[in-house]
């Protein structure tokens, strides 16, 4: 009986390791090769899928959250939402005065995130429709600008930095995160490079190759 259950134990950890290598293979290496020639928004439930214990665990709404220099009053757009996890924690250190807009392309995404957001009567929170290449927003009219995993899904990244600086004040902040094993992640050095030519320098790096967070603020001659 006990040979039995080592038996069963050893399969048991074979098989998931089979499956482990599968999603591995087929995440790291098919789907980033298949997403570096054709770009699209992921589905909405997949939305639901990655905000999950695990990646929150990792990518701590809080912490990310701190990192942007938030203050009561301020107004900031995110970018590609999804299921909004972010966003609340965004939205919370704004308070009093400061908004939220959260715009995704999907209208399903926006759709289940006013739901949420109704369900727990957040009301700072502004979800809007609309395509990240035509941010509808005055220039010089936002304090900061916040993307988690969503830039390198669009397959202009550079344009909508270029949109980003428009928008942002001159002492505002363009906060990134990306985290590994999105199929679309990009290196760090790749990203700044998006941002150095959209008239963005540097200011703050967090967390490691893993999962990272980047802050830019305008290159000086370009506020
Ligand atoms: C990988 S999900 C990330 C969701 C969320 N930020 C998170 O970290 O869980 C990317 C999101 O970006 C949105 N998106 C993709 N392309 C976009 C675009 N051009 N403009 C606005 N949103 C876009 C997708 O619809 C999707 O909700």
């Amino acid at each position: 009986m006990m040979i039995d259950l080592w038996l069963l134990f050893k399969w048991i950890f074979l098989v998931t390791m089979i499956i482990f290598l599968i999603f591995f293979v087929f995440v790291m290496i098919i789907l980033r090769i298949i997403r570096r020639y054709h770009k699209f928004p992921i589905p909405a439930f997949a939305t639901r899928l990655i905000d999950n214990p695990w990646r929150r665990f990792i990518q701590k709404p809080k912490v990310i959250a701190e990192r942007m220099h938030l203050e009561a009053g301020m107004i900031v757009v995110e970018i590609g939402p999804g299921k909004g996890s972010y966003t609340k924690a965004v939205a919370k250190k704004v308070i009093p005065n400061g908004k939220v807009y959260a715009l995704d392309i999907q209208e399903s995404v926006i759709e289940s995130l006013k739901k949420r957001i109704e369900k727990e009567e957040i009301s700072n929170i502004i979800p809007i429709v609309g395509d990240a290449y035509n941010f509808p927003f005055e220039d010089k009219s936002i304090d900061r600008v916040f993307a988690n995993t969503c830039l390198p899904e669009i397959p202009d990244p550079i344009r909508v930095l270029r949109d980003c600086n428009r928008i942002l004040k001159p002492d505002g902040l363009v906060s990134l995160c990306e985290i590994l094993p999105d199929p679309d992640y990009p290196r760090r050095k790749t990203e700044i490079r998006w941002a150095e030519e959209s008239g963005f320098e540097i200011k703050e790096k967090f967390g490691n190759f893993f999962s990272y967070q980047l802050n830019f603020t305008k290159k000086s001659n370009n506020k």
